[in-house]
């Protein structure tokens, strides 16, 4: 099938090259000259797992680019909007981009079109994308619109869109039904799977996914409401690593014990600094500003936004009892990401937690395996960037680790300590196992847990550290 996908964002690009690899021909719109041209030459502007291979396997032959929206549309039986929908300093989400693009799509309409929204939108969305179409003159036997929200994870993005734990499909009536169902017959029916050349699958996937027919604003909700939810499990497990550290409990063994309960399940019951990113920031903050528009104060929503914060704030208070004072405190920062397998720092707790304790007087030189590209640009000479983990501890009074690298877990922590100044790891992940970092005569802070270390210390060296 021809497909039409507008935007080349995480979600654009990664729904293009995938859609491909399903067996379909596929233009990817962009209005960005300077991004078009990276695509069209074969780079691949984003640091994402398997999207490379895919890229190159299919473009030019499958996959092309274009910066002509109307072409595009002409050329499809399918076209998804994936562009941007960034949240205004209300709360809400800013659907200009979107209303823009189905204006557009309503001049370039030649016959029947099934208009996609997988961008994150808002309830009723595909009710004003249906209105734009039809008040800008085409006809409603021209099209249908249909939310089919994504699900992905930044890093995992590719694995996660072609081995989905579901599909929704929402929309209001049958009639695009079946233009969807062809477009994800290879996964619906499992012949992808059992294609050579396949991406491999992930290590929790089971089958083929689940399918969810439902109305559109059923479906715009369902993404809302996923996000929020694992955003609220998120700051659970934060809020009772804090209890845990008021009480001497350890998080590690509460959010097992917890999570080992098929109710709940293990997964996104990490506690940690807080979660970032492009999405769970900016969707509990639409989920919540939709519900009030609504007439429901969703107040809970309010608290797990206020959590997160909090656990930045909590953190630098951990750098501040291990240091005392930041003024002139040389700090290694292990990590600048919002979260491994990512060069994406937006919204990162880590990069808030450095602004922060700069502003405190402290000096950083940080370590990220992907994203220093991005750091440069937000910091640009006023912290050091270095070549490796090791190079950052070299003289820094303290290590902190605020993104969870799997790297940074196998780090030689006998040689970590010969190069820090003072013998301090303040970890913001959880990342080391406290009783090695202990053997390895470290002090070791995490979250959620006591810290370690401090006790074995000899004189000489807790002189050097008071
Ligand atoms: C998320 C959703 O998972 C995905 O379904 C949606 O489509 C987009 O938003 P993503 O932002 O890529 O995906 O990252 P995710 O892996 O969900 O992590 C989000 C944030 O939560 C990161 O900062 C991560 O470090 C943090 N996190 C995650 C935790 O702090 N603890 C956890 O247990 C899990």
């Amino acid at each position: 099938m021809n497909i039409a996908v507008i935007g080349s964002g995480y979600v654009g690009l990664v729904a293009a090259a995938c859609f491909c690899e399903l067996g379909h021909q596929v233009t990817c719109v962009d209005n960005d000259p300077k991004k078009l041209k990276l695509l069209q030459d074969g780079h691949v502007p984003i640091h994402e797992e398997y999207l490379p291979e895919l890229i190159g396997r299919h473009h030019r032959d499958r996959l092309y680019f274009s910066r002509n929206l109307a072409d595009a549309v002409k050329a499809s039986a399918a076209v998804f909007i994936a562009v941007g929908t960034p949240t205004k300093t209300s709360g809400e989400a800013d659907l200009s981009f979107v209303e823009s693009v189905a204006r557009d799509i309503s001049k370039a309409i030649n016959g029947y079109k099934v208009v996609v929204t997988k961008s994150t939108v808002p309830v009723n969305t595909s009710q004003w994308i249906r209105q734009v179409l039809l008040l800008n003159g085409a006809s409603p036997a021209e099209f249908d619109v249909v939310s089919n929200p994504e699900f992905l994870r930044e890093g995992k993005a590719v694995t996660d869109f072609l081995y989905p734990d579901r599909i929704v499909i929402g929309s209001n009536c049958d009639r695009p039904l079946a233009v969807m169902n062809e477009i994800y017959a290879p996964l619906f029916n499992g012949s992808y799977y059992k294609a050579g050349g396949s991406i491999p699958p992930p290590a929790h996937f089971r089958n083929r996914p689940q399918v969810i027919y439902s109305s559109a604003a059923s479906a715009e909700l369902i993404k809302h409401a996923a996000n929020a939810f694992l955003a609220m499990k998120i700051s659970f497990i934060n809020a009772v690593a804090n209890v845990c550290e008021a009480v001497g409990a350890d998080i590690e063994d509460v959010g097992k014990g917890i999570g080992s309960d098929s109710r709940i399940g293990p997964r996104f019951l990490h506690a940690g600094i807080g979660y970032g990113g492009s999405c769970f920031p900016k969707d509990v903050a639409a989920f919540h500003t939709v519900a009030r528009t609504y007439g429901y104060e969703f107040g809970l929503l309010n608290e797990v936004e206020r959590i997160n914060l909090d656990q930045r704030d909590r953190f630098i208070h951990k750098v501040r009892s291990a240091l005392w004072t930041l003024k002139g405190k040389k700090l290694g920062v292990l990590g600048i990401a919002y979260k491994c397998g990512t060069d994406d720092i937006r919204d990162s707790a880590a990069v808030a937690i450095m602004h922060q304790l700069l502003a405190e007087g402290a000096e950083i030189q940080a370590f990220d395996p992907a994203a220093v590209g991005r750091a440069r640009e937000v910091f640009g000479s006023r912290i050091v960037f270095a070549q490796s983990a090791y190079e950052v501890a070299e003289g820094s009074d303290a290590l902190l680790v605020l993104t969870d690298w799997e790297a940074f877990a196998h780090l030689d922590l006998n040689l970590i300590r010969e190069k820090l100044k003072y013998p301090i790891v303040i970890d913001g992940r959880n990342l080391y196992n406290q009783q090695g970092m202990a053997n390895a005569g470290l002090i070791y802070y995490s979250v959620g847990r006591t810290p370690v270390g401090l006790e074995q210390l000899t004189e000489a060296a807790l002189g050097r550290v008071c």
